[in-house]
């Protein structure tokens, strides 16, 4: 897609060669090694300064309009919660029922708007391709929250900076993804994003909601090798990250396909009985039955650690795209 230099205060600017600034992030193919190394470090930045301080005001001045189309808790409170500790503000649009997208205005009337107050975007909506388009009528950054089964891109680096604070490396893991891999778009960006590491893939979901053809499109065309299978207790012991999701409801057509699949997988004590001594479970949540509460204190139970982390990776892009990273 086209890059073009957005509209930002170049005045303020002291950290514009840094390959974010002034940029969209719509998709995880924009990102090459040197990008994640960045991003995972100045995340790591964040993380020491929000512990130490609880923030800093690297964005005094800055709004963020965060308008999401879909329900979220994590993604929209942690963007919110990042804008405000880097010392910015937020313009939080949640409920797209009381703004005028009810009164049938178009996306591109409502980001023209939202730019004309804030300074950067981001936006969750259903449709494959919304943030890119909100991307083309935005003279300001705008950062894709999730385009309905389309993709997660800031999901996927949270979900990379995690499997590196948990395992250490990337390089020679075995990663399983689990469940709805069809609708699940967080698992979409996962793998297109950890082809640039040399991993292993296996994809374990039913028939019905196989990997899209698109992203094993990616993974051939990037030399990986991946395995497709139905059963999650053969290949337990191999794995190192087991990354498990939510069976999509709201994207299924037929309700009654829904309830054929929705409990085909469950990780339970059994299953982690069988599942080796160093390695997380991951989840971007919300969980529905697929991982049970008695895991919770599994150390290995990496979920709650990579939605914190998701505070700190929001916080890195916000800044380094808004030149202060
Ligand atoms: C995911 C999403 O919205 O795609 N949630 C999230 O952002 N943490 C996963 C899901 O809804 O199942």
């Amino acid at each position: 897609m086209e890059r073009k230099l957005k509209e930002v205060d170049a005045m303020a600017a002291n950290h514009m060669d840094n390959g974010f600034y002034g940029q969209d992030i719509i998709s995880v193919g924009q990102f090459d090694r040197t990008k994640l190394d960045y991003i995972l470090n100045v995340a790591d930045e964040m993380k020491v300064v929000v512990e130490r301080f609880g923030g800093v005001n690297l964005l005094q001045g800055k709004i963020l309009a965060n308008l999401f189309y879909e329900p979220s808790t994590r993604t929209s409170s942690s963007f919110m919660a990042a804008m405000l500790r880097l010392g910015g503000q937020v313009i939080p649009i949640n409920n797209v029922q009381y703004s005028s997208v009810t009164k049938g205005e178009s996306l591109p009337d409502t980001v023209r708007t939202l730019e004309s107050y804030a300074d950067i975007i981001v936006i969750r909506h259903p449709e494959v391709g919304s943030a890119a388009t909100a991307a083309r009528y935005a003279g300001k950054p705008v950062i894709n929250a999730g385009d309905g089964v389309g993709e997660h891109p800031t999901q996927a680096l949270l979900d990379l900076y995690t499997i590196v604070e948990g395992l250490g490396e990337v390089g020679g893991l075995k990663v399983a993804m689990v469940g709805d891999l069809k609708f699940g778009r967080t698992v979409h960006s996962l793998t297109k994003l950890l082809v640039n590491y040399p991993v292993e893939f296996i994809f374990v979901s039913p028939d019905i909601l196989r990997m899209p053809k698109d992203v094993l499109d990616v993974v051939d065309a990037s030399g990986h090798l991946y395995e497709e299978s139905e059963d999650v207790h053969d290949m337990i012991g191999d794995v190192d990250v087991l990354y498990v999701t939510r069976v999509q409801k709201e994207r299924f057509t037929d309700l009654a396909e829904y309830d054929q699949v929705k409990d085909r997988y469950v990780v339970d004590p059994e299953l982690m009985a069988r599942a080796k001594e160093r390695m997380i479970v991951m989840h971007p949540l919300p969980r529905v039955n697929e991982i049970s509460y008695a895991i919770d204190n599994d150390p290995r139970a990496a979920y709650f650690r990579q939605m914190r982390n998701g505070m700190y990776i929001r916080m890195a892009l916000l800044a380094a795209v808004l030149g202060k990273a």
